[in-house]
């Protein structure tokens, strides 16, 4: 007996349907499988015979063939666990298989028969409507994400015998709550009215947030460079549906969206640690999984303490910077995950973290400032648009019961304006926001007058800039006056800018 059952599974961050076939033959009890990696199938038939069984079904004495395919695509994980019981059951006439071949089937099965939640669920659901299935039935564990998705008859089930008893009867253990889109799987974003003081440095956050720069703050521990970086998702426009929905597939996909999550309504802040791998940075390994970049996408990551990070993770930063998306090549396959994020890093301006400081000695030599400043140079740096002193707040500062800051409602109010003008400029075609201008675009959207351009060419003299860091120059000066709503870009404007290019120029001791 043959019985056919549909699954589906992720490739990048994207799902397919999966035909799975159960085969029951006469002969030595055995199982095996076609299409599937060795170890996940072993580990597959110890699980299917065990839940099986144990949810008051006889499983067959007979030597089972379970095919997969597509077989050219890599299939991981578990999830294919309850298409398998179920195809088993099917093939035995045991379960009737009139909505087989309507209905796909996910899930991972414990050996006592209940479902576990599977990765990558709202991309598996999406795929199974796009295929013009009538249905999915899956882990109740994962009925939030798949609510988001319109159009398929969604079936939650908590184990196997639930699953054959919708088959058998129609019959359904638990309704699915009707989503709630805006649903966040990351609450209470900090707000910048919690800052006090750092003028400079807010206003900084706010020309990133509207021109989609990179940025990157430098002072000393305790001045509020991580507090400040957290509060730049807040500032962005709000996710579109679609920016939701892909966001929260690479979380999806990643195994990291936070249990009873829809779909993610506020943007990433993504902050890994130091020490992380290149690997875990940019993407890969053995199971292709999204990297802490993707994670970030359409939000923020976060370089806390940038000189510290190794240098081949730095390397790998900068494909995404500068392509948005993660291209990782593997003997298995090759998957590109989207990486369109803002970079935030931080750092002190020296090793022991003092230099400038008001009240405490710096007591590093300036061949460690220069060593410790070097790891930074170069190409990472030079797609970091604004370098930003934060200078530590003085006592008076902190202790003052001053009005509260500015929140960050009304900062994004002129973020949004600002980005509205660039939309208009740049219409369907592109770049998303002013840093993402081509030499060709910055030529035609930014137009120096002769006071401007003087002072640009006597700033890049002194300074000693390179022509990197000129139209870096340019692009921030024309994200400035879109804040301003001004269609010219005026002195003012290429001034401010220029301040933004400390690291470019930093002679030990003068950050
Ligand atoms: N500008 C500020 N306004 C309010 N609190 C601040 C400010 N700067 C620092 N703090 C306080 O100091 C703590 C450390 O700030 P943090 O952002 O971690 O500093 P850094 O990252 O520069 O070392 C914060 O949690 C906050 O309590
Ligand atoms: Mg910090
Ligand atoms: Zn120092």
């Amino acid at each position: 007996m043959l019985a056919k059952v549909l699954s589906a599974t992720v490739s990048g961050i994207d799902g397919f349907v999966v035909h799975v076939e159960v085969d029951l033959s006469a002969g030595l009890p055995t199982f095996s499988t076609v299409g599937l990696p060795d170890a996940a199938v072993r580990e597959a038939k110890d699980r299917v015979a065990a839940a099986v069984r144990n949810s008051g079904f006889d499983f067959p004495v007979r030597k089972v063939t379970v095919n997969l395919s597509p077989a050219d695509v890599r299939k991981e994980g578990t999830a294919f666990d309850l298409p398998i019981a179920v195809g088993v059951l099917a093939a035995d006439e045991i379960v009737p298989s009139e909505k087989l071949p309507r209905y796909a089937l996910v899930g991972e099965l414990a050996l006592d028969g209940r479902l576990r939640p599977v990765k990558g669920m709202l991309p598996v659901a999406l795929a199974c409507r796009d295929a013009g299935l009538a249905g999915i039935i899956f882990p109740l564990a994962n009925a939030a994400e798949a609510s988001v998705v319109k159009g398929l008859d969604l079936v939650a089930v908590s184990t196997l015998g639930e699953a054959v008893g919708f088959l058998k009867s129609g019959e359904r253990p638990a309704a699915v709550p009707a989503s709630s889109p805006r649903r966040s799987a990351t609450v209470d974003a900090p707000d910048l009215s919690e800052v006090k003081g750092q003028l400079h440095a807010r206003r900084a956050l706010e020309i990133a947030a509207a021109g989609g720069h990179n940025l990157l703050f430098v002072g000393p521990p305790g001045s509020g460079k991580t507090m400040l970086a957290r509060r730049l998702p807040g500032i962005l426009p709000p996710l579109s549906f679609e920016e939701s929905v892909q966001a929260t597939k690479i979380h999806s996909v990643a195994g990291v969206l936070p249990r009873g999550a829809s779909l993610m309504a506020v943007r990433p802040f993504r902050s890994p640690h130091h020490t992380i791998s290149s690997v875990a940075l940019v993407g890969g390994g053995t199971a292709l999984r999204p990297g802490e970049v993707s994670l970030a996408h359409l939000g923020v990551l976060f370089l806390d303490e940038l000189p510290e990070f190794r240098r081949d993770a730095l390397e790998a930063l900068r494909q995404p910077l500068e392509d948005g998306s993660a291209a990782i090549a593997r003997a298995s396959g090759a998957v590109t995950f989207p990486a369109r994020f803002s970079l935030a890093a931080a750092m002190n301006p020296c090793p022991c973290g003092y230099l400038g400081h008001p009240d405490r000695p710096c007591v590093c030599t300036p061949f460690q400032i220069q060593k410790y400043r070097a790891k930074v140079s170069g190409p990472l740096l030079d797609r970091i648009d604004l370098h930003v002193e934060v200078p530590a707040l003085t006592l008076s500062e902190m202790a003052e019961e001053s009005p509260p800051s500015e929140s960050s409602a009304s900062v994004r109010g002129r973020v949004l304006a600002a980005r509205g003008i660039q939309r208009s400029r740049f219409g369907a075609a592109g770049p998303f926001t002013n840093a993402g201008m081509n030499p060709k675009q910055l030529k035609e959207h930014v137009s120096l007058d002769e006071a401007s351009r003087t002072l640009l060419k006597e700033a890049v003299r002194r300074l000693g800039l390179s022509a990197r860091a000129f139209d870096r120059i340019l692009k921030v000066a024309r994200t400035i006056a879109d804040l301003e709503g001004r269609g010219k870009v005026g002195e003012d404007h290429v001034a401010e800018a220029v301040g933004y290019r400390s690291l470019d120029r930093a002679p030990v001791g003068s950050i």
